[in-house]
């Protein structure tokens, strides 16, 4: 059966990667998290204090780039590919809501989209993959055979995104955790560099009211179309 590509994108937090790992599983594809890949990179600059409250010195990281590497390894009992920052396991470090506010800063940098573009492309060249983000139909993979774009209100997609971090025993407040991802919506769709856009042939996908169970299912039908469309 031939393999195809398959590009979800979206507005923060609107489950792109849970519905993206569970497609990945039903058919034996890779997952990749391109937004994990953003995040180490400014996980990096936060540790040499490139970047911080006061001020970000873009300059100091694009030097640095090359220092950077980011790997992906299958956790067998999460059942999906954590991510590595030269080497470390930083799954859980780049999931903090401090990470979440530095984050589209280092996302606009033309220098940072080049290199992950570039790994992010050659990740996906033998097809069999499943990548969420921002850009993935539009500029990583532009003839992905399958092309999503995801949207859910702010607020619904902000409570989510609060009782994530409460699991994970962040001390957070919900009316902060609105206000990063309207920021972060806001910065993402307007930079200059690949901004959040709807590919013109995606399919744009709105599960405020769906179950996870519902989005799960209507997504897997949409990929076997398009498998079989393919073969
Ligand atoms: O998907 P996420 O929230 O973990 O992504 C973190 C940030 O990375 C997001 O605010 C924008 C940026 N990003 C991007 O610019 N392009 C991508 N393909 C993925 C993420």
């Amino acid at each position: 059966m031939n393999k195809i590509t398959i590009a979800i994108d979206g507005f923060s937090s609107t489950g792109k990667s849970t519905v993206a790992k569970q497609l990945a599983k039903a058919l034996g594809y890779v997952y990749v998290d391109s937004g994990a890949m953003y995040r180490a990179v400014t996980l990096f600059a936060m540790q040499h204090n490139f970047i911080n409250e006061n001020e970000f010195d873009s300059k100091r990281l694009i030097s640095e780039l090359q220092n950077i590497r980011i790997s992906f390894n299958f956790n067998e009992e999460l059942g999906f590919a954590e991510v590595y920052l030269n080497g470390k396991n930083v799954e859980k470090d780049i999931r903090t809501l401090e990470v979440s506010s530095f984050v589209s800063p280092v996302a606009e940098i033309s220098e940072v989209r080049k290199k992950l573009v570039e790994q992010q492309q050659e990740m996906g060249k033998n097809k069999g993959v499943v990548m969420d983000g921002r850009d993935i139909g539009t500029v990583v993979f532009p003839d992905a055979e399958l092309k999503i774009f995801m949207n859910a209100s702010a607020e619904t997609r902000a409570n989510r995104r609060y009782h994530e971090l409460l699991d994970r025993g962040e001390d957070i407040n919900y009316d902060e955790v609105l206000h990063n991802v309207m920021l972060r919506d806001n910065i993402d769709s307007s930079r200059e560099d690949s901004p959040l856009r709807k590919a013109k042939d995606a399919i744009e996908f709105d599960n405020s009211d769906l179950t996870v169970q519902e989005q799960f299912t209507t997504l897997l039908n949409l990929a076997k179309k398009a498998i079989s469309d393919k073969s």
